[in-house]
């Protein structure tokens, strides 16, 4: 019996071996895709849920919530950046959960078209705001997080510009060496004046869970929005006595500059650079395209028979 038993499972497991050795990735992928999600979005196979998975199962030394702050309608905008943050490596021993952050859909098509993609890709953050409202935006942000992730809070939030293209490898081990506490992240604007006039750009800037928790603890600075919506920010945390460890990320986050620009070199604008964190005003398709092409997303196009796709550049 036990003989026949044995003769019975050799093939199964000389099979098992054969499917692990020529797919060993699938494997990984049955795992993620089993995964549930916690945030409780239907679809699991958007990247940053694969990314979170995987992550999960190596050791994490921190969690950053990575909202970019867009609009509604931004529809285009929101492809491009899902594409181009789901085609980098993942980084390692570090959560960053991209969301796309969004005031209220008053509008029949955008409640409609944005439904969709929250089922799709279960990734967008609605908050109870209008897009006129001046700076109540930046408030309700970060003063909802702490209360939507009160039972899994995470290490870091950021809020992050829609036109700004991070690398995020290179973020997490640039934070990874940084406060966990009292932490203000990001480019320090303007460049080179007094400490005490400058704030974080609004390119992007992370704080760490705890400054979150103090804004959403601090009703009053909801109608302190005078002026430039993140000067008005540091101005919080300035009076607050929050965010005193400031990283300041000069020159690895940048505004874009190529040769077909009418602009010059300064102290915040600059050509791309390969160890770059951030870089910003990616305001079309095409400094889109170039930003992508120069940080290799395109390496992974295989030849095929299908398509000649010449990506050359042109300057
Ligand atoms: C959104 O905010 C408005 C005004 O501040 C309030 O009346 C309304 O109840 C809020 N809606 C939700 C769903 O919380
Ligand atoms: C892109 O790939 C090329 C060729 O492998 C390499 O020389 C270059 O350093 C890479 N660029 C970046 C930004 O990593």
């Amino acid at each position: 019996m036990a003989a026949s038993i044995g003769a019975w499972l050799v093939p199964v497991v000389v099979l098992a071996i054969f499917y692990l050795v020529l797919f060993p990735n699938d494997l990984s992928q049955l795992q993620s895709a089993l995964a549930p999600c916690s945030d409780g979005s239907p679809v699991a196979t958007a990247a940053s849920e694969l990314t979170k998975t995987a992550a999960a199962a190596e050791d994490v030394d921190f969690r950053v919530f990575f909202g970019v702050v867009t609009r509604a309608d931004f529809y285009e905008r929101r492809a491009l950046l899902r594409m181009a943050y789901a085609l980098q490596p993942r980084p390692r021993r570090a959560v960053i959960d991209v969301r796309f952050v969004m005031c209220r859909l008053d509008k029949e098509e955008d409640a409609v078209l944005v439904a969709l993609e929250i089922i799709t890709h279960g990734d967008i953050l609605v908050l109870n705001c209008t897009e006129n409202m001046n700076d109540g935006k930046t408030y309700e942000y970060f003063s909802s997080l702490p209360r939507l992730f009160a039972g899994e809070p995470y290490d870091y939030a950021g809020k992050i510009d829609d036109d700004t293209y991070y690398r995020l490898e290179a973020l997490a081990d640039t934070l990874r060496g940084k406060a966990r506490r009292d932490m203000w992240h990001g480019f320090l604007n303007p460049c080179h004046v007094s400490p005490e006039r400058q704030y974080m750009s609004g390119m992007g800037y992370i704080v760490s869970w705890d400054v979150a928790e103090w804004i959403a603890a601090s009703p009053e600075l909801r109608e302190d929005h005078e002026g430039h919506e993140d000067k008005a920010f540091g101005r919080w945390l300035r009076r607050g006595g929050r965010g005193k460890n400031v990283y300041g990320e000069e020159p690895r986050m940048y505004d874009y500059l190529d040769r077909e620009m009418y602009a010059d070199v300064n102290c915040f604008r600059h050509e791309l650079v390969p160890d770059t964190v951030a870089v910003h005003k990616l305001k079309d398709r095409l400094k889109w395209a170039r930003t992508l092409r120069f940080f290799n997303a395109t390496d992974a196009l295989k030849p095929s028979k299908m398509y000649h796709v010449d990506l050359t550049p042109k300057i």
